[in-house]
């Protein structure tokens, strides 16, 4: 059958990377984590001590540095200039500074370029902000994922502990709007759902049920 594009957006934390994952998985497709790709970038400038707010310094920096997404079998795995970042750029720190990195219309416009270069041939599930708005618009299911806030925390909050991590579902809650506030607002590409997107709300959902959804659309545009 047909190698499409899949895009799923929505606001943080709303389970995108676990369904784009499994997706990508039963469908033998490429996962496309986006959002990796900004964290990376965002990784990079606190090392070097660049300014968040500086557009020129950090457009030299993603010149520089060259982001691999490459799947494996405990998941995706991410480096940059060869080192394995995947953890760290979960961390409190990239996590709370990554949206003001993304606001740059120049860093978008080069990860948007890379983004498109990775999903070239089809056969790609890729998850984000702006992929059903700008980043692939003739993708053939876009689905828009939302949760509540609340959910959204408690879901976060689960998971670091059974990781064993600290975790204040308060401070959670308080990051988690901030973040889609920033990424709501920002003037080029916002978080929004695509007009031609499915928008499936997951606040009493499974995974499996979500899977599930998306799967029957899948199957009726392949
Ligand atoms: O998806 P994740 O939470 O890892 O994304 C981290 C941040 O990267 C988002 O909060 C947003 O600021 C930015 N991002 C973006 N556009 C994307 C993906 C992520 O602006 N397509």
């Amino acid at each position: 059958s047909k190698r499409i594009s899949i895009a799923i957006d929505g606001p943080a934390a709303a389970g995108k990377s676990t369904v784009a994952k499994i997706l990508a998985e039963r469908l033998s497709y490429l996962y496309i984590d986006t959002g990796a790709m900004y964290r990376a970038l965002t990784y990079r400038a606190l090392q070097e001590g660049i300014d968040l707010d500086d557009e020129k310094a950090l457009i030299a920096l993603l010149k520089d540095t060259y982001i691999e997404l490459k799947p494996s079998e405990r998941g995706q795995l991410v480096f940059v200039n060869g080192e394995d970042v995947t953890n760290i750029i979960r961390n409190e720190k990239v996590t709370n500074s990554v949206s003001i990195v993304a606001k740059h219309p120049l860093v978008r416009q080069e990860m948007v370029a890379r983004q498109r270069a990775l999903a070239q041939h089809g056969g790609v599930v890729m998850d984000g902000r702006d992929i059903g708005t700008h980043v692939l618009p003739h993708a053939e299911v876009k689905i828009f994922l939302k949760a509540s806030v609340e959910e959204r925390a408690q879901r976060r909050h689960a998971e670091n502990i059974a990781r064993g991590f600290e975790s204040d579902l308060e401070t959670l809650k308080e990051e988690i709007a901030r973040r889609d506030k920033i990424d709501s607002e920002r003037k080029v590409a916002p978080l929004k759902k695509a007009e031609d997107a499915v928008e499936i709300d997951t606040t009493s959902l499974s995974v499996d049920d979500v899977v599930n959804r998306i799967m029957e659309i899948v199957d009726e545009r392949t």
